[in-house]
């Protein structure tokens, strides 16, 4: 078995696991900071990456002894170097090169969005189940990104669309805040929306044409005026938060599928596959199983949401096909996918 050391850190999650074959999670440690960075309402950058300089080392550790695995049974060394922030990627950018260097062993540089897309290779059943088939569209659709990419081979993908400005978790989380649901925002919206009438407001789909970009800002600016309308009808304290998320949830779900499907026909793949952590969305899930042609492979909720097995996974295929990153590897925050 290869086995592939993965480590993430691009934002407020300091993750690391042990993935073998590309497939079989061996250990998978996420350090989450959102208790951390709930009082600022956001991932606050600078404490991000203190927090990470803390917790890389110990969660290393732990990833090693759950896999039950020493240096010399790694193959590689695979780590995010964007995009994210600079700061937070720095951290586990530098920590796996001097894993590499130490150890001899060969390093891999593996983009976030990259990673969320391999989420879908790792397996988690009890039964093994065949990794998609190439080619193949991907919904990438996380906190800081929404594109819509035709992944034709691995490592080759071609991006059809994406946001022309938020991004889809990037709504769900300033709505949340809107609402006074909390951070982060995403999981809120879909606890508060589960009493609520997803018809009882009309919020607009951004359909942009026949275009397969997304536009978000619109829709969170609908949601705003709305809660500015119902406050000066009345309903200062007792605004309908329940009915609000579940419009508003029903409006993104609804984009994001209608484009999807479209995009699914138009191409002819065999099978869609979802990721990033708007990904875990119950709704979506449940909307994009039944509404788009092809069969739709989405990964549990916590492989949608930021970890190291879908990096280690995405390096192992990287590895494989001769991938290598020099000890000058930097961190890209902006870095695209294609
Ligand atoms: O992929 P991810 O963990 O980090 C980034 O790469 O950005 O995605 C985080 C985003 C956040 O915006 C969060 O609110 C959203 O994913 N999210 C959700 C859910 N769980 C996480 N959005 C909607 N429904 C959820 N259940
Ligand atoms: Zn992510």
């Amino acid at each position: 078995m290869i086995r592939v050391l993965g480590i993430e850190t691009s934002c407020d999650e300091t993750a690391a696991a042990v993935v073998g074959d590309g497939r079989h999670i061996l250990s998978n440690v996420v350090a989450s900071q959102v208790d951390l960075h709930r009082q600022y309402g956001g991932v606050f950058p600078e404490v991000a990456s203190r927090q990470h300089v803390l917790a890389i080392v110990p969660v290393i550790r732990e990833a090693m002894e759950k896999a039950q695995v020493g240096w010399g049974d790694l193959a590689a060394v695979a780590v995010t170097y964007g995009p994210g922030l600079a700061g937070s990627l720095l951290v586990g950018v530098n920590t796996a090169k001097a894993i590499a260097w130490a150890r001899g062993l060969p390093l891999v540089g593996i983009n976030h969005l990259e990673g969320h897309i391999y989420a879908n290779w790792l397996l988690t059943g009890p039964e093994p189940t065949p990794p998609p088939s190439l080619p193949t569209l991907v919904l990438i659709v996380s906190g800081g990104h929404t594109e819509l990419v035709l992944m034709r081979d691995h490592g080759a993908y071609w991006r059809l669309g994406g946001t022309l400005d938020d991004a889809a978790g990037e709504a769900f989380d300033k709505v949340a805040r809107l609402l006074g649901l909390g951070y982060p925002g995403g999981p809120a919206i879909q606890r508060a929306a589960e009493g609520g009438d997803p018809t009882a407001f009309h919020f607009p789909r951004a359909h942009l044409g026949g275009s397969y970009d997304f536009s978000f800002s619109g829709l969170k600016t609908a949601v705003l005026r709305t809660v500015q309308e119902l406050r000066q009808k009345g309903h200062r304290r007792f605004l309908p938060v329940a009915d609000l998320a579940a419009s508003f949830q029903a409006a993104v779900v609804d984009i994001l599928v209608v484009k999807t499907a479209r995009a699914a026909e138009a191409f002819k793949v065999q099978e869609v596959l979802l990721a990033g952590g708007v990904a875990a969305n119950a709704l979506l899930r449940s909307e994009a199983q039944r509404r788009i042609p092809v069969p739709v492979r989405i990964a549990p909720p916590f492989l949608c949401t930021d970890n190291a097995a879908m990096v280690a996974a995405a390096g192992y295929f990287a590895y494989q096909a001769g991938r290598r990153a020099g000890l000058d590897l930097d961190v890209v925050a902006s870095a695209r996918l294609a």
